[in-house]
């Protein structure tokens, strides 16, 4: 059943974080599902524009209504992650989006709020929440390229403003984590005082926390066994995860990690089977592990477990 994002939210805040998973195919979105199914856990399907364009954005739209009818019991929500304006308005005038996300946080603050601002009428005007960016992250974005010593924590003091002059239903937070698989040099982690402020100034206003790999070593070391060269990297440590999913961290983007589940499966299968040349023995076994990983996620954002609660809510 695809639901409200803003209502997971309003579930979940304080209590635990909505885990938002990144998909590209078919195979994703089948782990992606069971996975979810087998933790019993309220989930937020997204969809970059990279993944948008990859295939085809209908494949993928027609596939999750697919794989709402093959798992009736799941509660999800449907997000546009990291969208430009032209990208939002497509996905509200689309009608099958739950939220979007406007990510103009390459633009000064005044220029984030406005486009910020022109996205949130059109949506609401349809019932969509919109999640916004404020504060830059490390790493590369969809569109927006942030050099690594420019990367810039979210002011606190700044939140306020920016929330009631945009209206945005939440906000992607820079607490110091960047995108993809190379986060942290040595023993950095999040900025615990970033989330803390946030969530006194705008109590049960949910943060959004980008770049939420955890990049897991026995990962990276059987990739690297068979023959990848993913040297020094590094990602969130889970325990720091389960802690802002309390402090008022709502939602938890995650895509590097599944990449990562994808490339091992994929390796290993090709190295330990030269003559194969067959997509679904791998295939099969991605999906099997990426459920894994998912229900595994789930336990860590403490979203396990909350299905028949969150059912309950949504009922009221
Ligand atoms: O934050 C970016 C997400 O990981 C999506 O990545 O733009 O390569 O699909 P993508
Ligand atoms: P990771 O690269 O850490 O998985 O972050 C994904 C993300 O923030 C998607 O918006
Ligand atoms: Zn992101």
């Amino acid at each position: 059943m695809i639901v409200s994002t803003k209502k997971l939210f309003e579930h979940a805040y304080g209590k635990y974080a909505v885990g938002a998973y990144n998909i590209n195919n078919a195979e994703q979105i089948m782990g992606l599902f069971q996975g979810n199914m087998d933790s019993k856990a309220p989930f937020i399907v997204q969809l970059s524009k990279g993944a948008r364009g990859y295939t085809d954005s209908r494949l993928l739209e027609s596939m999750i209504r697919a794989a709402d009818e093959i798992f009736p019991d799941a509660v999800f929500a449907v997000h546009l992650d990291h969208g430009d304006e032209q990208t939002c308005y497509d996905c509200i005038d689309s009608g099958f989006y739950s939220s979007v996300m406007i990510d103009a946080s390459a633009e000064d603050f005044d220029e984030n709020i406005a486009i910020t601002k022109r996205v949130v009428d059109r949506a609401h005007a349809k019932g969509i929440a919109v999640e916004a960016e404020l504060g830059k992250l490390g790493g590369v974005e969809e569109h927006v390229s942030v050099d690594e010593a420019d990367a810039k924590l979210t002011d606190p003091k700044e939140v306020e403003e920016f929330v009631t002059r945009s209206g945005c239903d939440s906000l992607a937070c820079a607490i110091g984590t960047s995108h993809g698989a190379y986060k942290f040099t040595g023993g950095q982690g999040l900025h615990f005082s970033v989330i803390e402020d946030i969530a006194k100034l705008l109590p049960s206003f949910p943060m959004v926390m980008h770049g939420s790999s955890s990049v897991p070593q026995d990962e990276v070391e059987r990739i690297n066994a068979a023959g990848g060269t993913l040297k020094g990297a590094k990602g969130v440590d889970e325990g720091q995860i389960t802690k802002a999913s309390t402090m008022g961290v709502t939602k938890v983007n995650i895509d590097t990690d599944g990449r990562l589940v994808w490339c091992r499966v994929h390796r290993e299968h090709f190295i330990n089977k030269p003559e194969d040349f067959d997509l679904r023995p791998a295939g099969k076994v991605f999906m099997a592990e990426y459920a894994k990983y998912i229900a595994h996620k789930n336990e860590v954002l403490g979203s396990a477990g909350q299905l028949d609660s969150v059912r309950e809510f949504l009922n009221q």
